[in-house]
């Protein structure tokens, strides 16, 4: 059994589903990719719900996104999610929604007997995932997003902005990267107080204070060693703090805010609300959320 699959597996049926009893129909394409927990969600989804479909993990090196769409749409597939470094390149491969225009990126693909429809749920994601974890709508909190530059932070960032949040503080490493991002919140919140920062800003923990919601878009975290991303000046007891990053469970960030008492929570919740409403978009009227969260040991609030 294959762990990953590359363009030259999309050539016909037999090479894609050779030895398995359901066909390949959905995947997951990046660069690299042999890490993804996605299948495991996914596939946990499609079984409860008896859908004949294997959900695989498809390594594609950039430059090829469109020509795998056109594979993967000739071979019958459903869709597929997007993800790193290809989020960009799949908008120029197909029809882009307008949510994921907004958001500047594409993470999910339906194919239909046309088009190809380009989504993006990592912003709703990470909504949901707010709602879910600490029992709070986004649109009520102000926000403070360190490691705004990355795409999850540009994607987060301005999912904060359109559902029009009083106060958006964005935080980068380097501070040129956050004015072209300044411009599009401010267009698409215009409600929207816009902050931009860097980490040396003498405001930075004032600023932060002034926050409920702490969230880390940055990769400060992944490798052991790596310090919190904030110093803990920057931190308050009452801060909600999320840290996208999910392996390490508990960050520098997250540990520092747990010793204060903060309500913490990682990228995991993120991860899952995103794939459950990827599962929607290629199968509207499921319910994948409890058997993802069941596959990927998640356990909510409630
Ligand atoms: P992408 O998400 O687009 O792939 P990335 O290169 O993984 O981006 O970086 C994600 C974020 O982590 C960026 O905001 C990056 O800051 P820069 O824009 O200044 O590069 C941030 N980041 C990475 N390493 C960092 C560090 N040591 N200190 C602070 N921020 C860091």
């Amino acid at each position: 059994m294959k762990e990953v699959y590359t363009i030259n597996d999309l050539v016909s049926r037999e090479c894609l589903d050779a030895g398995h009893l359901k066909p390949a129909k959905l995947a997951v394409i990046g660069h690299p990719i042999a890490h993804s927990a996605s299948p495991k969600m996914h596939q946990a989804a499609l079984d409860a719900a008896e859908i004949d479909a294997r959900y695989i993990r498809l390594d594609i090196e950039p430059g090829q996104v469109g020509e795998a769409f056109e594979r993967m749409k000739s071979l019958g597939f459903i869709g597929c999610n997007v993800t790193v470094p290809h989020k960009l390149e799949a908008m120029e491969h197909c029809e882009v929604a307008d949510g994921a225009r907004a958001l500047g990126a594409v993470n999910t693909i339906c194919f239909d007997q046309d088009f190809t429809h380009g989504f993006n749920t990592d912003g709703p994601g990470f909504m949901n995932a707010i709602a879910d974890d600490f029992g709070v709508a986004l649109d009520t909190l102000r926000v403070a997003i360190v490691g705004a530059g990355g795409g999850a932070g540009q994607a987060i960032a301005t999912q904060c902005a359109m559902l029009g949040v009083a106060q958006l503080v964005v935080v980068n490493r380097s501070f040129g990267k956050l004015g072209i991002l300044v411009e599009r919140l401010k267009f698409h919140g215009p409600e929207t107080e816009v902050i931009a920062l860097s980490f040396d800003d003498a405001t930075l923990p004032d600023y932060c204070l002034s926050c409920d919601l702490i969230v880390n878009t940055s990769s400060v975290g992944l490798k052991s060693g790596d310090p919190s991303i904030l110093p803990m000046g920057c931190l308050k007891k009452e801060h909600v703090v999320y840290d996208t990053i999910y392996q390490p469970p508990v960050t520098p960030l997250l540990a520092a805010a747990n010793e204060l008492g903060c309500r913490t929570s990682n990228g995991l919740s993120m991860l899952i609300h995103q794939g459950s409403l990827a599962f929607q978009h290629w199968f509207p009227g499921t319910n994948p959320l409890p058997v993802m969260r069941q596959a990927m040991g998640h356990f909510s609030r409630g």
